[in-house]
């Protein structure tokens, strides 16, 4: 676990902008994936931030569809709602929608959390999906290229809520988790997973997120009230993608909209 937490973020002047953004970071990763190990294993959140990004990804007219390398790529989700794959609560209804239907990839690319299964049944299926995928060994832990992450107003990231069972999980990689707060069983990957990322980036847009990104990052630590605070990723660098509105109250970022924090974990 590393001692001192650098947050570095970049700063989009609106909403389209950091969808442009989100798009080429996301090329950029999986093609240092694929230059590096031949492959691209990428973990994605659900939620309506990330659909603008997905969108752009998947878009013929734009850049960054033909640039991605889809034929190298593993999708895999951070996160599910307990329903069905067509429910309108659904994370891979969304992405499907954003982005599959648009682009090449085969269906065993792509690595569904399957909600329709009882909540624990699911969890134990992603589980031993990730081990087949990723060729792990006893108690060893999956290491993705990417996880992109959202930001609840709650303080939430995947679906580790406050004051939740899940928040505690250390040994499983992927549990089921009943978040109260919304009235409704989730699949989650765990913290050690998240963390373990060479890669983990929050896309956060919105004047509504501001207040809550500025508590998680310059607030006092309480990861049991904040989970975005367990965020803290092996390598000791987290990365946000911002909009102006969701960064109004961080530090102003230099002339290339970047900026930096530091923080211990
Ligand atoms: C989900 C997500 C969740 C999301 C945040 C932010 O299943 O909803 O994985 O963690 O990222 O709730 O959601 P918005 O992007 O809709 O604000």
């Amino acid at each position: 676990m590393p001692q001192n937490l650098k947050i570095v973020y970049f700063v989009a002047p609106n909403a389209a902008a950091l969808a442009r953004r989100a798009a080429e970071f996301f090329v950029v990763e999986a093609e240092k994936a694929v230059a590096a190990r031949g492959r691209a294993r990428i973990a994605i959140s659900g939620g309506s931030t990330p659909k603008a990004a997905f969108a752009a990804l998947g878009e013929r007219g734009e850049e960054w569809r033909p640039r991605m390398p889809w034929e190298k790529l593993d999708l895999f989700w951070v996160d599910e709602r307990c329903v069905p794959p067509d429910n309108a609560e659904s994370n891979y209804r969304m992405t499907r929608e954003a982005l599959l239907d648009d682009v090449p990839l085969k269906p065993e690319q792509i690595h569904r959390m399957k909600g329709e299964l009882e909540p624990d049944d699911a969890a134990a299926r992603y589980e031993s999906e990730l081990r087949t995928s990723f060729g792990l060994q006893g108690a060893e832990i999956p290491r993705f290229d990417l996880v992109e992450l959202g930001l609840g107003p709650d303080g939430h990231t995947a679906s580790l809520f406050p004051h939740t069972e899940a928040l505690h999980e250390t040994k499983r990689l992927v549990v089921a988790n009943y978040v109260e707060a919304v009235d409704m069983w989730r699949v989650t990957l765990t913290r050690p997973v998240i963390n373990q990322a060479r890669q983990v980036f929050f896309l956060i847009s919105g004047a509504d997120k501001a207040m809550i990104l500025n508590e998680v990052l310059q607030g006092p630590r309480d990861p049991e009230r904040l989970p975005s605070q367990f965020i803290t990723p092996v390598d000791g660098i987290l990365t946000l993608l911002l909009d102006q509105a969701a960064a109004s109250f961080l530090p102003a970022p230099d002339a290339e909209g970047r900026g930096v924090l530091e923080r211990n974990s």
